[in-house]
């Protein structure tokens, strides 16, 4: 016998890409709410309405800071991506992102998929091949890519400027911007070496891009859109799609070894070697997902992928010729966390693992507020304060107090058992309308990449639902008998919507939504069954009432504040810079001062003072007593026996009463803690210190 795939007419293909994660670090919710949410809630209703869904996404495993970060931590580039590989895929797995793939750059599929693909653009003549003069480091023998050049930033004179950024000031620099260029490496200053790369010649795909983005896709989002206008109006330049590197897809031409793909070349091809290992795992053809012309693809990514997904990766695949060109690419901007920029070097962010570890099975408490604050037009903020307030006053409020009182009352007064829908009045009738409505009114704005307005209009529903049951108030009607069969009626359809609600809210809460299906013993999960008031059969079964959603106390919010408090302010500490020097003093000036390293024989408590010590020093000259504001920093006991600098001859001063013969010496940190300044080894009291 043999297997025919048929496709159900209606049925469309699609290939749905979220951007692969730079396996360099944990992911946060800047990206889950930029990326992922999305892109795994537009799967799940495709998935819903039977659609042919590929889902495919994995770890971005070759560039540049993946080998820095390797040289920082002193191990392997493949053990650093081994290592976050596994922390991401177990993430997303965590918070239910239903890829039909995670794959992995690094794995063999790809490699071979990448080359081929630049071997063919190769052989097709597509690039131009290219000497240039380019940083080298004689010592390391190799030739240095750009964040390997440090160097003085032009523009800020800031000195660890790296040849693509200065992380000072964010100026955007080339390699020969630098003043003082030195190589990360090595730290010996690079010299010019002529090398070979070859380039994609965007400007001759410029007119076509014009023509295919700015007149063909005019209903892409207006940020993608702008987007490309703007580096199109700016003009396409030749770009490389080689680099000078040990880490990466190798080149695949002889004689070129140690050249590798530029990372974008690679990364995107990544999707298609993703496609292909899971449709060989599935016994499919990958090549319809990539190749048919009835195939949507669309690319989930963050604002800062726009150009490397809207044009470059685009005119890679119009190269070849063979592949579809994406459908659309609805790039989100930027999450940011209490009022600033996510930073993984500045740990300002909330990491996914974290999040579970103190919110255990509150998946779609994230994923909600994420998805309604999500950065959809504009950068948007995540709060703490909103988390709380999304779950306690939406989730717990108005959906799971909805579908408690429905089910409990239904236990309470009809044995769990759907009871007869008996005749309808005005009241009932509306909730009708809305159930058959807003199926259509959700797909329409979840079609246009308007997940934020989807779920809007999904807890709509649920607030329908609650308010029916608040106005009907079927716990009073029951208080009389008589009213027995319009309880029935007012039950079967808060029931009949809480199946709605099962299906509809699938993509935006799937964990609760599985919870909410096994409460009603309910599995159907077709969108296109949503609408109907008859989803329940009456005489069905329920099973047991259950909470969705718990609320959320102010002291587990006031924990995250505080972590996040803490972080500011080691952040504050670690970017203080030291304060200007002072205004230069003539070397006699400086001879003047008679320092010498004296030992400290007693120290004791100033009393009525929080910071002074009273100490009695020998200066080899003499014992002498000097009053030291470090008591905040030093026990009496602890400083006794040291040896300390002391400046002997500066004017004695009365402090709290007593004289005070000189002064100790100290080093105050950015925090404001106070060092003695010791010499390296024990010297004899009164040696002189110049
Ligand atoms: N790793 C990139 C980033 O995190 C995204 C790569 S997307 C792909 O910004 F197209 F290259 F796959
Ligand atoms: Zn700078």
């Amino acid at each position: 016998m043999h297997k025919i795939e048929i496709m159900p007419e209606n049925t469309k293909r699609y290939t749905i890409t979220a951007a692969l994660p730079y396996a360099n670090g944990p992911v946060h919710i800047g990206h889950l709410a930029g990326v992922y949410v999305p892109a795994d809630i537009y799967v799940r209703y495709l998935r819903s309405k039977g659609e042919d869904v590929a889902f495919v996404c994995g770890s971005d495993e070759h560039g540049v800071p993946i080998t820095l970060r390797a040289k920082a931590e002193g191990i392997s580039p493949q053990e650093v991506v081994d290592k976050y590989d596994s922390i991401i895929k177990k993430s997303f797995l965590d918070f239910g992102i239903s890829f039909d793939i995670y794959s992995r750059t690094s794995s063999p599929t790809h490699h071979e998929t990448a080359a081929a693909f630049f071997k063919n653009l190769y052989d097709k003549g597509v690039f131009e091949e290219k000497e240039s003069m380019q940083y080298y480091d004689e010592e390391s023998q190799q030739f240095l890519a750009d964040r390997y050049i440090v160097g003085t930033c032009p523009n800020c004179n800031y000195d660890n400027a790296y040849g693509d950024q200065c992380e000072s000031c964010g100026t955007s620099l080339s390699p020969n911007d630098l003043k003082n260029p030195k190589s990360a490496l090595s730290g010996n200053p690079p010299i010019k070496k002529s090398t070979k790369h070859w380039y994609l010649p965007m400007n001759k795909y410029e007119k076509w891009l014009r023509e295919w983005i700015l007149e063909g896709h005019k209903e892409w989002k207006s940020n993608v859109y702008g987007q490309c206008k703007s580096w199109l109006d700016l003009g396409l330049q030749p770009r490389a799609m080689t680099r000078d590197l040990d880490w990466g897809v190798r080149v695949p031409i002889e004689g070129e070894e140690g050249k590798v793909l530029y990372v974008w070349f690679d990364a995107p091809i990544g999707y298609i070697s993703a496609t292909k290992d899971w449709a060989k795992a599935q016994g499919k053809d990958w090549e319809p997902y990539w190749k048919s012309e009835d195939t949507k693809l669309i690319h989930f990514i963050g604002k800062d992928n726009i150009v490397f997904h809207c044009i470059i990766f685009p005119t890679i695949l119009k190269a070849d010729g063979n592949y579809v060109l994406p459908d659309n690419v609805p790039a989100n901007e930027f999450l940011n966390l209490e009022g600033d920029k996510i930073s993984t070097s500045r740990n300002w962010a909330v990491w996914l693992h974290e999040y579970l570890a103190d919110f255990p099975e509150k998946q779609d408490v994230l994923r909600y507020t994420l998805c309604a604050n999500a950065p959809e037009t504009k950068d948007n903020d995540f709060t703490w304060k909103s988390f709380q307030e999304r779950n306690n006053n939406e989730l717990v409020a108005i959906l799971g107090n909805f579908i408690n009182r429905a089910v409990v009352l239904t236990h309470k007064y009809f044995d769990g058992k759907i009871p007869v829908l008996g005749s309808t009045y005005d009241l009932d009738s509306e909730v009708i309308e809305k159930v058959k409505a807003y199926p259509r009114k959700i797909a329409k704005s979840l079609e246009q990449y308007r997940f934020r307005e989807a779920m809007t209009l999904f807890m709509e529903l649920a607030r329908v639902g609650n308010k029916y049951l608040g106005d009907t108030e079927p716990w009073i009607l029951m208080k009389d008998a008589n009213n027995r069969e319009r309880v029935a009626t007012i039950l079967n359809l808060s029931l009949q919507l809480a199946a709605n609600i099962s299906i509809l809210g699938g993509p935006f809460l799937p964990f609760s939504m599985d919870r909410l299906s096994e409460i009603l013993n309910f599995n159907e999960k077709n969108w296109s069954v949503a609408g109907a008031v008859d989803l329940l059969k009456e005489g069905h079964d329920l099973n047991k009432a259950e909470l969705l959603f718990q609320k959320i106390e102010n002291e587990e919010i006031t924990a995250q504040v505080e972590r996040l408090e803490k972080i500011k302010q080691e952040n504050a500490v670690k970017n203080q810079k030291a304060d200007p020097a002072k205004d230069t003093v003539t070397f006699d000036d400086f001879m003047k001062m008679d320092i010498r390293i004296g030992t400290i024989l007693e120290a004791e408590k100033v009393k009525k003072s929080k910071k002074l010590l009273r100490l009695l020093v020998d200066t080899g000259i003499d014992q002498r007593t000097v009053m030291s504001g470090i008591a905040e920093y030093f026990t009496p006991e602890e400083t006794i026996g040291k040896q300390v600098s002391i400046l002997v001859n500066l004017a004695p001063r009365k402090i709290m009463g007593v004289e005070s013969q000189g002064m100790i010496l100290m080093a105050e940190d950015k925090d404001g803690s106070l060092k003695f300044i010791q010499p390296s080894d024990n010297v004899s009291p009164g040696a002189g210190v110049s």
